[in-house]
Protein backbone atom coordinates (compact mmCIF):
# COMPACT_ATOMS: atom_id res chain seq x y z
CA UNK A 1 0.00 0.00 0.00
CA UNK A 2 1.22 3.49 -0.58
CA UNK A 3 1.77 6.10 2.06
CA UNK A 4 2.35 9.90 2.14
CA UNK A 5 5.42 10.96 3.24
CA UNK A 6 5.13 14.33 4.74
CA UNK A 7 8.46 15.84 5.44
CA UNK A 8 9.03 19.15 7.47
CA UNK A 9 10.97 20.66 9.87
CA UNK A 10 9.43 20.21 13.09
CA UNK A 11 6.94 17.41 13.50
CA UNK A 12 4.43 16.68 15.71
CA UNK A 13 4.87 13.14 17.53
CA UNK A 14 1.73 12.25 19.15
CA UNK A 15 2.12 12.35 23.72
CA UNK A 16 5.33 14.04 23.04
CA UNK A 17 6.18 17.51 23.61
CA UNK A 18 7.13 18.72 20.01
CA UNK A 19 4.35 20.85 18.79
CA UNK A 20 4.61 22.34 15.49
CA UNK A 21 2.62 25.08 15.60
CA UNK A 22 -0.33 25.26 12.39
CA UNK A 23 0.80 22.62 10.98
CA UNK A 24 -0.58 19.89 13.27
CA UNK A 25 -3.96 21.44 12.70
CA UNK A 26 -3.72 21.74 8.59
CA UNK A 27 -2.32 18.10 8.31
CA UNK A 28 -4.51 16.54 10.86
CA UNK A 29 -7.00 15.12 8.14
CA UNK A 30 -4.28 13.81 5.84
CA UNK A 31 -2.87 11.88 9.00
CA UNK A 32 -6.46 11.20 9.99
CA UNK A 33 -7.43 9.45 6.90
CA UNK A 34 -4.73 8.16 5.33
CA UNK A 35 -1.46 5.91 6.41
CA UNK A 36 1.36 8.23 6.85
CA UNK A 37 4.78 8.60 7.68
CA UNK A 38 6.00 12.27 8.82
CA UNK A 39 9.72 12.77 9.16
CA UNK A 40 11.93 15.80 10.04
CA UNK A 41 13.62 16.66 13.05
CA UNK A 42 13.22 15.74 16.66
CA UNK A 43 13.69 19.54 18.14
CA UNK A 44 16.67 18.34 19.81
CA UNK A 45 20.45 19.46 19.38
CA UNK A 46 22.78 16.67 20.11
CA UNK A 47 26.31 16.61 19.38
CA UNK A 48 25.22 12.59 18.35
CA UNK A 49 22.32 12.86 16.52
CA UNK A 50 19.61 10.01 16.80
CA UNK A 51 16.97 8.73 14.53
CA UNK A 52 14.06 7.36 16.03
CA UNK A 53 10.48 6.06 15.12
CA UNK A 54 7.11 6.32 16.78
CA UNK A 55 4.14 4.30 15.18
CA UNK A 56 0.96 5.63 16.10
CA UNK A 57 -2.73 5.03 14.98
CA UNK A 58 -1.13 3.38 11.52
CA UNK A 59 1.17 5.89 11.23
CA UNK A 60 5.28 6.60 11.61
CA UNK A 61 6.99 9.04 12.74
CA UNK A 62 10.43 9.42 12.25
CA UNK A 63 12.89 12.35 13.67
CA UNK A 64 16.08 13.10 13.87
CA UNK A 65 18.32 15.26 16.17
CA UNK A 66 20.55 18.03 14.52
CA UNK A 67 24.09 18.58 15.89
CA UNK A 68 25.05 21.98 17.21
CA UNK A 69 26.62 22.39 14.02
CA UNK A 70 23.35 21.98 11.86
CA UNK A 71 20.98 23.50 14.11
CA UNK A 72 23.47 27.26 14.11
CA UNK A 73 24.22 27.05 10.59
CA UNK A 74 20.59 25.49 8.77
CA UNK A 75 18.03 25.88 11.19
CA UNK A 76 19.41 29.38 12.93
CA UNK A 77 21.37 30.34 10.12
CA UNK A 78 20.39 30.08 6.33
CA UNK A 79 16.51 29.14 7.38
CA UNK A 80 15.80 31.39 9.87
CA UNK A 81 18.41 34.53 9.27
CA UNK A 82 18.31 34.63 5.61
CA UNK A 83 15.38 32.61 3.87
CA UNK A 84 12.87 33.70 6.97
CA UNK A 85 13.70 37.43 6.64
CA UNK A 86 13.52 37.60 3.01
CA UNK A 87 10.54 35.93 2.19
CA UNK A 88 8.86 38.42 4.60
CA UNK A 89 10.26 41.06 1.71
CA UNK A 90 13.09 42.22 4.87
CA UNK A 91 16.39 42.12 3.33
CA UNK A 92 17.89 44.54 5.90
CA UNK A 93 18.19 41.63 8.17
CA UNK A 94 19.16 38.83 6.07
CA UNK A 95 22.54 37.99 7.07
CA UNK A 96 24.09 35.79 4.67
CA UNK A 97 27.30 33.35 5.42
CA UNK A 98 28.38 30.61 2.85
CA UNK A 99 28.81 28.23 6.28
CA UNK A 100 25.01 28.69 6.40
CA UNK A 101 23.93 28.03 3.30
CA UNK A 102 26.23 25.10 3.31
CA UNK A 103 24.48 23.58 6.66
CA UNK A 104 21.23 23.91 5.35
CA UNK A 105 21.79 21.65 1.83
CA UNK A 106 23.89 19.68 4.06
CA UNK A 107 20.96 19.21 6.16
CA UNK A 108 18.71 18.61 3.34
CA UNK A 109 20.77 16.04 1.56
CA UNK A 110 20.12 14.58 5.28
CA UNK A 111 16.72 14.12 5.04
CA UNK A 112 16.93 13.16 1.43
CA UNK A 113 19.08 10.03 2.24
CA UNK A 114 16.82 8.83 5.50
CA UNK A 115 14.17 9.14 2.57
CA UNK A 116 15.70 7.61 0.13
CA UNK A 117 16.18 4.59 2.84
CA UNK A 118 12.03 3.75 3.11
CA UNK A 119 10.77 5.30 0.38
CA UNK A 120 9.03 2.53 -2.13
CA UNK A 121 8.17 3.64 -5.66
CA UNK A 122 4.09 4.59 -5.00
CA UNK A 123 4.47 6.44 -2.04
CA UNK A 124 4.07 10.38 -2.51
CA UNK A 125 6.13 12.71 -0.98
CA UNK A 126 4.76 16.18 0.92
CA UNK A 127 7.40 18.37 1.73
CA UNK A 128 6.55 21.75 3.85
CA UNK A 129 7.91 25.07 4.30
CA UNK A 130 11.47 26.92 3.65
CA UNK A 131 13.60 24.94 5.62
CA UNK A 132 13.07 22.45 2.72
CA UNK A 133 13.40 24.13 -0.65
CA UNK A 134 15.82 21.67 -2.25
CA UNK A 135 14.51 18.64 -1.04
CA UNK A 136 13.34 17.33 -4.42
CA UNK A 137 16.07 17.87 -6.07
CA UNK A 138 18.12 15.92 -3.34
CA UNK A 139 15.60 13.00 -3.84
CA UNK A 140 15.68 13.39 -7.44
CA UNK A 141 20.04 13.24 -7.53
CA UNK A 142 19.31 9.81 -5.58
CA UNK A 143 17.33 8.24 -8.77
CA UNK A 144 13.82 8.74 -6.41
CA UNK A 145 10.75 9.41 -9.46
CA UNK A 146 7.99 9.80 -6.59
CA UNK A 147 5.72 12.04 -6.86
CA UNK A 148 6.73 15.20 -4.63
CA UNK A 149 4.55 17.95 -3.71
CA UNK A 150 5.93 21.51 -1.73
CA UNK A 151 4.04 23.76 0.24
CA UNK A 152 5.35 27.32 1.53
CA UNK A 153 3.59 28.37 4.06
CA UNK A 154 5.59 31.38 4.37
CA UNK A 155 4.94 34.91 1.74
CA UNK A 156 6.67 34.59 -1.81
CA UNK A 157 8.02 37.94 -2.36
CA UNK A 158 8.33 39.59 -5.79
CA UNK A 159 11.45 38.39 -7.97
CA UNK A 160 12.89 41.76 -7.35
CA UNK A 161 13.12 40.80 -3.34
CA UNK A 162 14.26 37.04 -3.98
CA UNK A 163 17.04 37.88 -6.58
CA UNK A 164 19.18 39.74 -3.79
CA UNK A 165 19.45 36.63 -2.01
CA UNK A 166 22.75 35.40 -3.02
CA UNK A 167 22.69 31.88 -4.28
CA UNK A 168 18.64 32.60 -5.56
CA UNK A 169 19.93 30.82 -9.08
CA UNK A 170 20.87 27.79 -7.42
CA UNK A 171 17.99 27.73 -4.91
CA UNK A 172 14.72 28.68 -5.98
CA UNK A 173 14.95 27.01 -9.72
CA UNK A 174 15.70 23.71 -7.66
CA UNK A 175 11.77 24.39 -6.60
CA UNK A 176 11.30 22.91 -10.61
CA UNK A 177 11.95 19.24 -9.12
CA UNK A 178 8.81 18.96 -7.66
CA UNK A 179 6.06 18.06 -9.42
CA UNK A 180 3.61 20.85 -7.67
CA UNK A 181 4.61 23.79 -5.62
CA UNK A 182 1.88 25.15 -3.66
CA UNK A 183 1.30 28.78 -1.97
CA UNK A 184 -0.96 30.11 0.48
CA UNK A 185 -2.03 32.59 -2.02
CA UNK A 186 -2.36 33.92 -6.15
CA UNK A 187 0.08 37.02 -5.18
CA UNK A 188 2.53 34.62 -4.16
CA UNK A 189 1.85 31.93 -6.93
CA UNK A 190 2.37 34.79 -9.22
CA UNK A 191 5.44 36.52 -7.71
CA UNK A 192 7.03 32.60 -7.98
CA UNK A 193 6.12 32.20 -11.71
CA UNK A 194 7.36 35.72 -12.46
CA UNK A 195 10.66 34.79 -11.01
CA UNK A 196 10.53 31.72 -13.10
CA UNK A 197 10.10 33.99 -16.03
CA UNK A 198 12.94 36.37 -15.15
CA UNK A 199 15.94 33.88 -14.52
CA UNK A 200 14.56 31.12 -16.36
CA UNK A 201 13.39 32.84 -19.05
CA UNK A 202 9.68 31.19 -18.82
CA UNK A 203 7.02 33.17 -20.56
CA UNK A 204 5.07 34.19 -17.94
CA UNK A 205 2.16 32.65 -19.25
CA UNK A 206 3.50 28.84 -19.95
CA UNK A 207 5.67 29.06 -16.20
CA UNK A 208 2.64 27.54 -14.55
CA UNK A 209 3.04 24.46 -16.65
CA UNK A 210 6.73 24.07 -16.62
CA UNK A 211 9.23 21.13 -17.68
CA UNK A 212 9.31 18.60 -20.30
CA UNK A 213 8.53 15.01 -20.93
CA UNK A 214 6.45 13.16 -18.87
CA UNK A 215 6.70 15.89 -16.06
CA UNK A 216 5.49 18.77 -15.82
CA UNK A 217 6.00 21.54 -12.57
CA UNK A 218 2.73 22.95 -11.41
CA UNK A 219 1.96 26.05 -9.67
CA UNK A 220 -1.24 26.19 -7.42
CA UNK A 221 -2.89 28.33 -4.29
CA UNK A 222 -3.75 26.41 -1.79
CA UNK A 223 -4.64 29.32 1.19
CA UNK A 224 -4.80 26.92 4.70
CA UNK A 225 -8.08 27.23 6.74
CA UNK A 226 -8.65 25.89 10.26
CA UNK A 227 -11.34 23.41 11.53
CA UNK A 228 -13.96 26.30 11.95
CA UNK A 229 -17.07 24.36 14.22
CA UNK A 230 -14.38 22.44 15.85
CA UNK A 231 -12.80 26.09 16.92
CA UNK A 232 -16.28 27.65 17.87
CA UNK A 233 -17.08 24.79 19.98
CA UNK A 234 -14.06 24.87 21.70
CA UNK A 235 -14.47 29.04 22.12
CA UNK A 236 -17.91 28.51 23.64
CA UNK A 237 -16.81 25.85 26.17
CA UNK A 238 -13.47 27.77 27.32
CA UNK A 239 -15.15 30.47 28.19
CA UNK A 240 -16.21 29.01 31.51
CA UNK A 241 -12.21 27.40 32.34
CA UNK A 242 -11.50 29.00 35.19
CA UNK A 243 -8.40 31.67 33.02
CA UNK A 244 -11.04 32.58 30.89
CA UNK A 245 -13.35 33.91 33.86
CA UNK A 246 -10.62 35.18 35.65
CA UNK A 247 -9.39 37.42 33.01
CA UNK A 248 -12.58 38.87 32.07
CA UNK A 249 -13.33 39.94 35.90
CA UNK A 250 -10.28 41.49 35.93
CA UNK A 251 -10.26 43.41 32.73
CA UNK A 252 -12.52 46.97 33.75
CA UNK A 253 -14.18 47.21 30.36
CA UNK A 254 -13.34 45.43 26.80
CA UNK A 255 -10.72 43.30 25.95
CA UNK A 256 -8.11 43.73 22.95
CA UNK A 257 -6.21 40.51 21.97
CA UNK A 258 -3.27 40.15 20.06
CA UNK A 259 -1.65 36.50 20.01
CA UNK A 260 1.72 36.56 18.24
CA UNK A 261 4.83 34.54 18.13
CA UNK A 262 7.82 36.65 19.46
CA UNK A 263 8.70 37.84 15.53
CA UNK A 264 9.61 41.24 14.11
CA UNK A 265 7.05 40.09 10.76
CA UNK A 266 4.32 40.42 13.40
CA UNK A 267 4.38 44.32 13.13
CA UNK A 268 3.93 44.21 17.17
CA UNK A 269 5.46 47.52 17.56
CA UNK A 270 3.92 49.68 15.20
CA UNK A 271 0.72 47.88 16.54
CA UNK A 272 1.72 48.99 20.29
CA UNK A 273 1.98 52.67 18.60
CA UNK A 274 -1.05 52.48 17.14
CA UNK A 275 -2.49 51.87 20.62
CA UNK A 276 -0.72 54.49 22.29
CA UNK A 277 -2.02 57.03 19.61
CA UNK A 278 -5.36 55.51 20.42
CA UNK A 279 -5.30 55.93 24.10
CA UNK A 280 -4.05 59.31 23.32
CA UNK A 281 -6.72 60.38 20.82
CA UNK A 282 -9.29 58.95 22.90
CA UNK A 283 -9.49 60.33 26.86
CA UNK A 284 -12.73 58.84 27.48
CA UNK A 285 -11.63 54.97 26.66
CA UNK A 286 -8.54 55.14 29.26
CA UNK A 287 -9.64 53.10 32.19
CA UNK A 288 -12.02 51.29 29.85
CA UNK A 289 -10.28 49.07 27.46
CA UNK A 290 -7.51 46.88 28.14
CA UNK A 291 -5.10 45.57 25.14
CA UNK A 292 -3.67 41.98 26.65
CA UNK A 293 -0.91 41.06 23.63
CA UNK A 294 0.53 36.73 24.19
CA UNK A 295 3.35 36.45 22.92
CA UNK A 296 5.89 33.35 22.98
CA UNK A 297 9.49 33.72 22.71
CA UNK A 298 10.63 32.32 19.60
CA UNK A 299 14.10 32.13 17.99
CA UNK A 300 15.86 33.30 20.81
CA UNK A 301 19.45 32.64 19.63
CA UNK A 302 19.13 34.60 16.72
CA UNK A 303 20.12 38.66 17.51
CA UNK A 304 17.32 39.75 15.61
CA UNK A 305 14.74 37.97 17.68
CA UNK A 306 16.80 39.19 20.90
CA UNK A 307 16.48 42.51 19.65
CA UNK A 308 12.62 42.63 19.01
CA UNK A 309 12.24 41.10 22.53
CA UNK A 310 13.55 44.35 24.30
CA UNK A 311 11.65 46.76 21.85
CA UNK A 312 8.75 45.24 22.62
CA UNK A 313 8.59 45.42 26.74
CA UNK A 314 10.19 48.68 26.83
CA UNK A 315 7.28 50.20 24.44
CA UNK A 316 5.14 47.96 26.56
CA UNK A 317 6.37 49.44 29.80
CA UNK A 318 6.23 52.86 28.13
CA UNK A 319 2.66 52.58 27.67
CA UNK A 320 1.77 51.54 30.98
CA UNK A 321 3.91 54.02 32.80
CA UNK A 322 2.48 56.62 31.05
CA UNK A 323 -1.08 55.39 31.01
CA UNK A 324 -1.48 53.60 33.76
CA UNK A 325 -3.77 54.30 37.03
CA UNK A 326 -3.24 51.70 40.28
CA UNK A 327 -6.65 50.37 39.44
CA UNK A 328 -5.82 49.81 35.87
CA UNK A 329 -2.86 49.06 33.18
CA UNK A 330 -3.29 49.53 29.31
CA UNK A 331 -0.96 46.76 28.48
CA UNK A 332 -0.61 43.09 29.56
CA UNK A 333 2.13 41.85 27.86
CA UNK A 334 2.43 38.56 28.77
CA UNK A 335 5.80 36.34 27.14
CA UNK A 336 4.02 32.82 27.75
CA UNK A 337 2.07 30.31 25.30
CA UNK A 338 -1.23 29.43 26.63
CA UNK A 339 -3.09 26.16 25.28
CA UNK A 340 -5.76 26.28 22.37
CA UNK A 341 -8.29 25.96 24.48
CA UNK A 342 -7.38 29.19 26.31
CA UNK A 343 -6.60 31.05 23.55
CA UNK A 344 -9.79 29.81 22.05
CA UNK A 345 -12.07 31.40 25.23
CA UNK A 346 -9.55 34.62 25.37
CA UNK A 347 -10.35 35.13 21.53
CA UNK A 348 -13.84 34.66 22.44
CA UNK A 349 -13.76 37.04 25.41
CA UNK A 350 -12.29 39.68 23.57
CA UNK A 351 -14.14 42.56 21.90
CA UNK A 352 -11.54 42.89 19.04
CA UNK A 353 -9.22 41.09 17.80
CA UNK A 354 -5.22 42.69 16.51
CA UNK A 355 -3.95 40.93 13.70
CA UNK A 356 -1.24 43.34 12.12
CA UNK A 357 1.14 41.46 10.52
CA UNK A 358 4.04 43.51 8.21
CA UNK A 359 3.70 40.52 5.65
CA UNK A 360 2.37 36.64 6.67
CA UNK A 361 1.86 33.82 4.20
CA UNK A 362 -1.71 33.24 6.05
CA UNK A 363 -2.34 34.48 9.85
CA UNK A 364 -4.26 31.24 11.34
CA UNK A 365 -4.94 33.46 14.53
CA UNK A 366 -6.86 35.78 11.90
CA UNK A 367 -9.16 32.77 11.33
CA UNK A 368 -9.19 31.44 14.72
CA UNK A 369 -10.69 34.89 16.50
CA UNK A 370 -13.55 34.67 13.88
CA UNK A 371 -14.18 31.21 14.23
CA UNK A 372 -13.83 31.86 18.42
CA UNK A 373 -16.63 34.56 18.48
CA UNK A 374 -20.38 34.51 20.05
CA UNK A 375 -22.57 34.96 16.58
CA UNK A 376 -25.15 36.68 18.58
CA UNK A 377 -22.82 39.60 20.40
CA UNK A 378 -19.23 39.26 18.32
CA UNK A 379 -16.31 40.85 18.18
CA UNK A 380 -13.78 43.22 15.38
CA UNK A 381 -11.09 41.64 13.50
CA UNK A 382 -8.47 44.30 12.56
CA UNK A 383 -6.44 42.94 10.37
CA UNK A 384 -3.46 43.47 8.33
CA UNK A 385 -4.06 43.77 4.32
CA UNK A 386 -0.16 42.46 4.64
CA UNK A 387 -1.42 38.56 5.72
CA UNK A 388 -2.27 36.31 3.27
CA UNK A 389 -5.91 35.78 5.31
CA UNK A 390 -6.77 39.17 4.17
CA UNK A 391 -7.47 37.90 0.60
CA UNK A 392 -10.35 35.84 1.80
CA UNK A 393 -11.37 38.30 4.82
CA UNK A 394 -11.84 41.57 2.43
CA UNK A 395 -15.14 42.09 3.32
CA UNK A 396 -15.99 41.54 7.59
CA UNK A 397 -12.82 42.54 8.55
CA UNK A 398 -11.38 46.07 8.96
CA UNK A 399 -8.54 46.44 6.90
CA UNK A 400 -5.39 48.23 8.23
CA UNK A 401 -2.02 49.11 6.78
CA UNK A 402 0.24 48.29 9.86
CA UNK A 403 2.80 50.68 8.96
CA UNK A 404 0.05 53.79 9.30
CA UNK A 405 0.02 53.42 13.29
CA UNK A 406 -2.25 56.45 12.82
CA UNK A 407 -4.82 54.33 10.94
CA UNK A 408 -4.72 51.95 13.13
CA UNK A 409 -5.29 53.53 16.18
CA UNK A 410 -8.43 54.76 13.76
CA UNK A 411 -9.42 51.08 13.45
CA UNK A 412 -9.30 50.70 17.38
CA UNK A 413 -11.86 53.15 17.71
CA UNK A 414 -13.95 52.17 14.88
CA UNK A 415 -14.09 48.50 15.96
CA UNK A 416 -14.53 49.75 20.45
CA UNK A 417 -17.83 51.25 19.05
CA UNK A 418 -19.02 49.41 16.17
CA UNK A 419 -22.55 48.67 16.59
CA UNK A 420 -23.90 45.21 17.28
CA UNK A 421 -25.55 45.00 13.83
CA UNK A 422 -22.77 46.01 12.02
CA UNK A 423 -20.47 43.31 13.67
CA UNK A 424 -23.22 40.80 13.34
CA UNK A 425 -23.27 41.18 9.66
CA UNK A 426 -19.42 41.81 9.49
CA UNK A 427 -19.35 38.33 11.37
CA UNK A 428 -21.27 36.66 9.08
CA UNK A 429 -19.53 37.33 6.15
CA UNK A 430 -16.32 36.26 7.99
CA UNK A 431 -17.79 33.19 9.09
CA UNK A 432 -19.04 32.13 6.06
CA UNK A 433 -15.34 32.36 4.57
CA UNK A 434 -14.11 30.23 6.90
CA UNK A 435 -16.54 27.17 5.94
CA UNK A 436 -15.87 27.67 2.62
CA UNK A 437 -12.07 26.78 3.43
CA UNK A 438 -12.00 24.50 5.87
CA UNK A 439 -8.81 22.34 6.96
CA UNK A 440 -10.79 19.47 6.33
CA UNK A 441 -10.01 19.63 2.82
CA UNK A 442 -7.31 21.16 2.67
CA UNK A 443 -4.76 18.26 2.55
CA UNK A 444 -6.97 15.98 0.45
CA UNK A 445 -7.09 19.23 -2.28
CA UNK A 446 -3.21 19.77 -2.33
CA UNK A 447 -2.75 16.02 -2.83
CA UNK A 448 -5.42 15.59 -5.44
CA UNK A 449 -3.98 18.11 -7.35
CA UNK A 450 -0.23 16.51 -6.77
CA UNK A 451 -1.56 13.78 -8.64
CA UNK A 452 -3.64 15.39 -11.49
CA UNK A 453 -7.10 14.40 -10.26
CA UNK A 454 -10.28 15.49 -9.36
CA UNK A 455 -10.57 13.79 -5.76
CA UNK A 456 -7.89 12.26 -4.06
CA UNK A 457 -7.55 8.32 -3.43
CA UNK A 458 -4.37 6.85 -2.33
CA UNK A 459 -5.38 3.33 -4.33
CA UNK A 460 -6.16 4.99 -7.46
CA UNK A 461 -2.78 7.26 -7.09
CA UNK A 462 -0.35 4.32 -6.16
CA UNK A 463 -1.70 2.32 -9.82
CA UNK A 464 -0.90 5.46 -11.60
CA UNK A 465 2.76 6.05 -10.51
CA UNK A 466 4.47 7.54 -13.40
CA UNK A 467 8.56 6.89 -13.98
CA UNK A 468 9.73 9.57 -16.05
CA UNK A 469 13.17 9.85 -17.90
CA UNK A 470 15.05 11.93 -15.06
CA UNK A 471 17.13 13.55 -18.07
CA UNK A 472 13.91 15.03 -18.38
CA UNK A 473 13.93 17.10 -15.27
CA UNK A 474 14.18 21.03 -15.40
CA UNK A 475 16.06 22.91 -14.74
CA UNK A 476 19.43 20.57 -15.37
O1 LIG B 1 5.10 30.13 9.81
C1 LIG B 1 6.08 29.19 9.60
C2 LIG B 1 6.32 28.32 10.81
O2 LIG B 1 7.14 27.23 10.47
C3 LIG B 1 5.01 27.84 11.43
O3 LIG B 1 4.57 26.64 10.83
C4 LIG B 1 5.35 27.70 12.87
O4 LIG B 1 4.28 27.94 13.72
C5 LIG B 1 6.42 28.73 13.09
O5 LIG B 1 6.97 29.05 11.84
C6 LIG B 1 7.39 28.23 14.13
O6 LIG B 1 8.71 28.49 13.87
P1 LIG B 1 9.89 27.65 14.53
O7 LIG B 1 9.72 26.23 14.06
O8 LIG B 1 11.12 28.29 14.00
O9 LIG B 1 9.73 27.76 16.00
Amino acid sequence: MARIFIISNRVSVPKSNAHPGGLEVVLKATLKHHPCVWLGWSGEVKPHPRTRTVNSHGNSYITTDLSPEDFEEYYNGFANRVLWPILHYRLDLAEFSHRDLSGYLRVNEHFADQLAKVLKPADIVWVHDYHLIPLAKALRTRGLMNRIGFFLHIPMPPPEIIAAMPNHETLIPALCHYDLVGFQTHGDAANFARYLANELGTPAHISRRLGTGDRVMRIGTFPVGIETREFTRLARRAVRSELVQEVSKSVPGALMIGVDRLDYSKGIILRLEAYERFLAAHPERQGKITYLQITPRSRSQIREYADIEQAVSAMAGRINGAYSNAAWAPVRYVNRAYSRTALAGLYRTARVGLVTPLRDGMNLVAKEYVAAQDAADPGVLILSRFAGAAVEFKEGALLVNPYDPDSVAAAMARAIAMPLAERKSRHAALYATLLTNDISKWGDRFLSSLMGTKTFDLEAAEKQTQWPDPANLLPH
